[in-house]
């Protein structure tokens, strides 16, 4: 048995904010964003719109295009680090909200690279003839939680709030050539959590998870050693590419696209470098979505699919890097 994709579907919030917008509250200029990190523009929600929302709009286009419909689902992976709330996990609030049966709903907490630690085990599932069909889905708001002032410029001008989702079918003995996911490959290295992450709140807190001197100094707010984390992306997400293709002996000239993790689009003209391959042939979404964590790789998919960019029968290779650190890559034939 194995999985592959049977459609996918995205979803951004209407309101645009350009890098204009952002640069006088921040304290930088949007000339400085642009240039470092390839960003224009990024999308953030209005009001109460929740991230499960978000990944509500995302689900039902993928679905759509999959032709299922909620009660065919098995399973549902929901990636994201910007939950609802704490606690249930967003995905009971998405399955609710997609009328779906009593299905497991998994919530999925591996930040950047939370999409394929999902699509990993929702294949993994698959294969092991435990579902046949399983929703995945990456959805952040990060907008609400990002420090706008300038003590909080090199994380806030990079990221975006989005939702991609795809659904995976169970496919019997499939041949070399159809349309199936090869393999993923999922990594971690705690040594660097405190490289890119947000203290509070949490039960490592003293006494309350917050307090108002927390908000007040900010503790809750994402902080990031961009240099370190960015010397990191460079090398994993090459290793991680190279992992995948000697996992299936395959050859990176083999591979029609790449779908990186869109963080800063220098790192993956470095990696594109490193793989000695064209920049052209990696789908970059950065520009205009910013860095949208759990959502970008599915929303990449997606965004290249509507365009025409992506058809079946495709080689592609996912890649992705992020906090924690964690990192992996999977190769599919779309
Ligand atoms: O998605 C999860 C993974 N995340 C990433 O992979 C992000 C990785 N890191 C990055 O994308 C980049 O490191 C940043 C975009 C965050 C920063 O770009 P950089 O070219 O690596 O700059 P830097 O951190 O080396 O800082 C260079 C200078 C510093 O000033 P000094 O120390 O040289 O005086 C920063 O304080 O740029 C300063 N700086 C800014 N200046 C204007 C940092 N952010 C800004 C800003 N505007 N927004």
């Amino acid at each position: 048995m194995r999985s592959r994709i049977a459609g996918t579907g995205s979803f951004t919030p209407d309101r645009v904010i350009t890098n204009f917008e952002l640069a006088d509250a921040l304290g930088t200029t949007a000339d400085w964003i642009e240039q470092r990190s390839g960003i224009q523009e990024r999308r953030w929600v209005t009001g109460r719109t929740t991230t499960s929302d978000l990944a509500f709009e995302a689900s039902v286009r993928a679905m759509q295009a999959a032709g299922v419909t909620a009660v065919d689902l098995d399973m549902i992976m929901l990636a994201t680090i910007s939950p609802d709330h704490d606690f249930p996990g967003t995905a009971c609030f998405l399955q609710q909200k997609l009328h779906a049966p009593e299905i497991p709903a998994i919530d999925v907490r591996q930040q950047c690279s939370g999409f394929i630690y999902a699509l990993s085990m929702a294949d993994l599932y698959i294969r092991a003839g435990q579902a046949k069909t399983v929703l995945v889905v990456g959805a952040e708001i990060h907008s609400k939680g990002l420090d706008v002032s300038p003590r909080g410029r090199d994380v806030s001008i990079l990221f975006g709030d989005g939702a991609g989702a795809m659904v995976l079918e169970a496919i019997e003995t499939p041949s070399p050539e159809d349309s199936q996911i090869y393999s993923t490959h999922i990594h971690s290295d705690g040594r660097g959590a405190k490289s890119l992450w947000a203290e509070a709140p949490g039960q490592a807190m003293a006494g309350h998870r917050i307090t108002v001197e927390d908000i007040e100094a900010g503790r809750h707010f994402p902080i990031m050693d961009g240099r370190r984390v960015f010397m990191n992306a460079v090398k994993r997400m090459p290793e991680s590419i190279y992992e995948a293709l000697d996992a299936n002996g395959a050859k990176i000239d083999e591979v029609e696209w790449f779908f990186f993790h869109q963080a800063n689009l220098r790192i993956n003209e470095a990696v594109a470098k490193r793989l000695e391959i064209d920049g052209s042939r990696v789908f970059n979404t950065i520009a205009r979505f910013g860095n949208t964590t759990a959502a970008t790789i599915p929303l990449g998919i997606d965004t290249a699919v509507t365009e025409g960019a992506l058809s079946r029968g495709q080689l592609v290779a996912l890649s992705t890097f992020g906090a924690g650190y964690t990192w992996g890559s999977a190769l599919l034939r779309f």
